[in-house]
């Protein structure tokens, strides 16, 4: 039976790294909606674009085909609207929000949680402005790609033709893999998939390896476009008007 000395003892409450707590009161919601959005549907859309955009190293035929492929996808618009816009966008903000009223403690602790804890910030940031300029050149601007699919090797070598662009390109890769290798880690800690220090520190080199994996990944795709003799802007429905198979 426990004592009222034992009782009474005061609870030594450890400080912990913010980012394991996912929110409390009446932004607790809010807080995991965000968290959850980092992997569905933002993350898997990730992947999903990062391995569209390798078919680019088997050359410009079959690299047409995957874009054909995900713009003849019934209800498209609305697929992009509610699951990749809205939910970047929820995210995006929510994560400056966070970012704004949080605080980095990390000049008064400088142990790895805490550079860990700024770099998420930073890498969304910088991310969420290459996103802003990556879909508003390749999306939103010059030959439609969802109507002409046949142009878009072409659109991103006409991309990598300014050293600036191709500098930019491998800094969102990088931001981006950094940011979802280390959020599916803190996902996993919040959620309570990984309890326990040995079991995030063995997940933690799972995560920097999925990261790798992506940088790897962007790489060779980037190498692919920038190796490739210039394309021209076919415009046409895909692979048929295409000059080189
Ligand atoms: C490439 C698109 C993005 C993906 C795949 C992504 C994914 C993720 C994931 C999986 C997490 C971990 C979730 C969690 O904290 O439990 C996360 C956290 C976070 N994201 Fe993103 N994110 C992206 C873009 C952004 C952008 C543009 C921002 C804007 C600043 C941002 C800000 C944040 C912040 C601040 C956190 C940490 C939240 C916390 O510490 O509680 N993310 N992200």
């Amino acid at each position: 039976m426990a004592s009222t000395a034992s009782l009474s003892a005061p609870v030594e409450i450890r400080r912990g790294v913010p980012p394991l707590r996912a929110g409390k009161g009446h932004s607790f919601l809010l807080r995991r909606l965000h968290s959850l959005s980092g992997i569905v549907p933002v993350g898997l859309f990730l992947i999903e674009h990062f391995v569209s955009n390798a078919f680019a190293t088997r050359g410009p035929g079959a690299y047409t085909k995957q874009v054909e492929l995900l713009s003849g996808f019934p209800f498209v618009f609305y697929l992009e609207l509610f699951g990749i816009w809205l939910p970047i966008l929820y995210h995006a903000l929510y994560g400056f929000y966070i970012w704004y009223w949080g605080e980095s403690n990390v000049t008064d602790y400088p142990w790895a949680g805490n550079f860990m804890f700024t770099a998420q910030r930073w890498t969304g940031g910088v991310a969420f402005f290459y996103m802003v300029w990556h879909t508003w050149h390749l999306r939103f601007s010059g030959v439609h790609l969802l109507t002409n699919p046949g142009a878009a090797f072409g659109k991103v070598q006409n991309e990598f033709q300014h050293p600036w662009a191709v500098a930019f390109y491998a800094v969102g890769i990088l931001c981006t893999s950094w940011h979802f290798a280390y959020g599916l880690w803190l996902f996993a800690a919040k959620w309570g998939i990984t309890t326990g220090d040995g079991a995030r520190r063995k997940f933690g080199y799972i995560c920097f390896a999925i990261g790798l994996l992506f940088v790897v990944i962007g790489g060779l795709t980037m190498l692919s476009f920038l190796k490739t003799p210039l394309q021209p802007m076919n415009v046409g429905s895909g692979v048929e008007s295409l000059a080189v198979r």
